[in-house]
C-alpha cells in the first residue's frame, strides 16, 4: 500500500485525492496541474505561479539544468526551490523527452537521480525510453525491457525523501502497457506517469489515448497516483481524469501563447481572429484582443500565457467540483463536443465503461441523459450487470406485504436503464432526467437490459414506460418476455 497517496471520492475512474510530497512538506490536492517551467525561459515566474494561480506543484527538467553551464552550479549550490523561487513541490523530468526528440542523451538513470536528489527535487524521474505510437512490436518490447531495467535500478537507488516516478511505456500495444503498469506497480516507486503520449495528443488521437490510459490503469492498483506526461490542452483533462489520471503537466499555456494561440475548454482560437474574449480571467477582464495585438510581442505573449494558464487551472477546478457533485461524466460528455476527435476519445472511453464502473460511486446526484453516448455510461452498465444477479423477479427486492398484485412479477422499463422494479422508480439511478426525444440507442440499450433480465428470468413481465418505443428496440426483447405498455390493462 502506498501511503503517500490517499483517494477520497470517485466518479467513474476519476478521483479526488491527496498526494503527500514529504521532501517539500506539502500535500497536493489531485487532480492537479503541474505547469512546466523551462529553467531558461520563464514565461510566468514560478513565484507568480504560486501567488496568482495557487500552484502547489510544478515540473521542470533536471536534464536541462544538468547540461547547462550557467544553471548547473547555481542549482547545486542553492537548490531548485531557491533557484526557481517556488515554495511548493517540484517534480523533475530526466531528459527522456530530449532522448525521444534528439535520439540520445549523455546521462544514466543513476546519475540523473543523484543529480535530482542533490538539487532538491521533490519527485524525481529515471531515464525511461518514450517509445512512440505504432512502432513494430519487437521495438516496443525491447525498449520496454530497457525502461523496466531502469525502473529496477531506480528502485534500488537511495533517493532519501524524494519520491520517484515509474513511467509506463509500451507504445500503442494495450497488453504491453498493462504489463508495464503491473511491473511498475510491483516496484516501490511512487508516482506512475503514462509516457510517450505526446505524439498521440499532437495528432488528436484521443481514441488511442483513451485505450492507452485504460490499459495502464488495468495494470495499476487504486493506490497508484497516475500522471499523464505532456498533457497540454485543457479540453481533454476531464476525459483523462474520468479514465483515472491524477496529475497533468502542461507546457501548452506557454507554447500556445508563443504562437499567438488562446486556449479555451472548447478548443483553440488565434488571437488574430478574435474580436471578443469569452473568459473572465484577470487578463480577459482588463484587455480586449486588439489591446494584446497592439502590444510588443513579449508583453502580448506573456498576457496570453497568463490567460491560457487561468483557463487550464479553471478546468481543473471545474473537474474537481464535478467529481464532488458526481457529474463528471456529464462534463466529459460536454467537452467531447469540442472536436470530432474528442468525441472519438469519449466513445472509446465508453468502450471501457465496465472498467470505470468498478470504482464509480454507488449513488450520486440525478443522472442527466444528455446525449446518445449517455446510454453507454458506467451507471447503465452497472445496472445491467446487476440484473444478472436478480434470481427471479423484482419481488426479491420487496417484502411480501409491499407486493402489488397488479405489478407482481412486473418490471418497469425506461430508457436507457431498462427494467427495474417499479417500486424503485424514486431510487438512484432510475431518477435520471431524460429528454422526451431520445435516440434509438437509448431505447435499444433499455431493450438489451430486458434481454439481460430474461437470461435469468425468461418469463418476466415488463411494462414499458410511456415513450415512443421504436421497432429497432422492441425487436431486441426476447419472445419469452411478456410486454405491457404503461396504462394497458
Ligand atoms: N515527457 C513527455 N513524455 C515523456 C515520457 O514518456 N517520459 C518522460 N520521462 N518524460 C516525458
Amino acid at each position: 500500500m502506498r501511503d503517500h497517496f490517499e483517494v477520497g471520492r470517485y466518479d467513474a475512474a476519476g478521483r479526488l485525492g491527496e498526494l503527500t510530497v514529504p521532501r517539500a512538506g506539502v500535500t497536493v490536492e489531485t487532480p492537479a496541474l503541474l505547469p512546466v517551467v523551462n529553467p531558461h525561459v520563464q514565461t510566468i515566474e514560478p513565484s507568480t505561479l504560486a501567488s496568482e494561480f495557487g500552484a502547489e506543484i510544478l515540473i521542470t527538467n533536471s536534464y536541462i539544468l544538468h547540461q547547462s553551464d550557467d544553471l548547473r552550479e547555481p542549482a547545486e549550490r542553492q537548490g531548485l526551490h531557491e533557484l526557481l523561487d517556488f515554495p511548493g513541490a517540484i517534480m523533475t523530468d530526466s531528459g527522456s523527452f530530449q532522448l525521444a526528440e534528439y535520439g540520445e542523451i549523455d546521462v544514466t538513470t543513476e546519475e540523473i537521480l543523484a543529480f535530482q536528489r542533490e538539487i532538491g527535487s521533490d519527485i524525481g524521474t529515471p531515464v525511461d525510453i518514450p517509445t512512440p505510437p505504432d512502432v513494430a512490436r519487437e521495438r516496443a518490447e525491447s525498449e520496454l525491457a530497457t525502461t523496466q531495467e531502469r525502473l529496477e535500478i531506480a528502485d534500488g537507488v537511495d533517493t532519501g525523501e524524494m519520491l520517484t516516478t515509474a513511467p509506463i511505456q509500451g507504445s500503442t500495444y494495450p497488453d504491453l502497457r498493462e504489463r508495464a503498469a503491473e511491473h511498475a506497480h510491483g516496484t516501490d516507486l511512487d508516482v506512475f506517469p503514462v509516457g510517450a503520449v505526446v505524439p498521440l495528443m499532437n495528432e488528436y488521437r484521443y481514441d488511442d489515448l483513451a485505450d492507452v490510459v485504460a490499459a495502464c490503469k488495468r495494470g495499476l492498483g487504486e493506490d497508484a497516483p497516475v500522471h499523464l506526461f505532456g498533457a497540454g490542452h485543457p479540453m481533454m483533462f476531464a476525459m483523462a481524469v474520468a479514465l483515472g489520471c491524477d496529475l497533468f503537466d502542461s507546457a501548452a499555456y506557454a507554447l500556445y501563447a508563443r504562437d499567438g494561440r488562446y486556449l479555451t475548454v472548447r478548443g483553440t482560437e488565434h488571437l488574430d481572429d478574435m474580436d471578443y474574449f469569452p473568459c473572465s480571467c484577470p487578463v480577459c477582464v482588463e484587455y480586449e484582443p486588439a489591446d494584446l495585438r497592439a502590444m510588443d510581442d513579449q508583453r502580448g505573449e506573456d498576457l496570453l500565457a497568463r490567460h491560457n494558464l487561468h483557463v487550464t487551472y479553471g478546468e481543473i477546478r471545474t473537474i474537481k467540483q464535478a467529481i464532488r457533485d458526481g457529474d463528471l461524466m456529464e462534463l466529459v460528455d460536454s467537452r467531447a463536443r469540442a472536436h470530432p476527435t474528442m468525441l472519438d476519445g469519449y466513445r472509446t472511453l465508453l468502450d471501457h465503461a465496465e472498467q470505470l464502473e468498478t470504482t464509480d460511486r454507488i449513488a450520486k446526484d440525478t443522472v442527466f441523459h444528455t446525449s446518445t453516448e449517455s446510454a453507454r455510461r458506467p451507471e447503465v452498465v452497472r445496472h445491467h450487470q446487476r440484473l444478472d444477479r436478480f434470481d427471479l423477479s423484482g419481488s426479491i427486492l420487496l417484502t411480501e406485504g409491499e407486493r402489488d398484485e397488479e405489478y407482481d412479477e412486473s418490471w418497469q422499463v425506461t430508457p436507457p436503464f431498462g427494467p427495474y422494479p417499479r417500486e424503485m422508480s424514486d431510487a438512484y439511478p432510475f431518477t435520471a432526467e431524460v429528454p422526451e426525444r431520445l435516440s434509438p440507442q437509448a431505447y435499444e440499450t433499455a431493450a438489451d437490459g430486458v434481454a439481460r433480465l430474461a437470461e435469468c428470468n425468461p418469463d418476466a413481465t415488463v411494462t414499458l414506460a410511456q415513450f415512443e418505443w421504436p421497432e429497432s428496440a422492441l425487436a431486441r426483447v426476447p419472445d419469452s418476455v411478456t410486454v405491457r405498455h404503461l396504462g394497458e390493462d
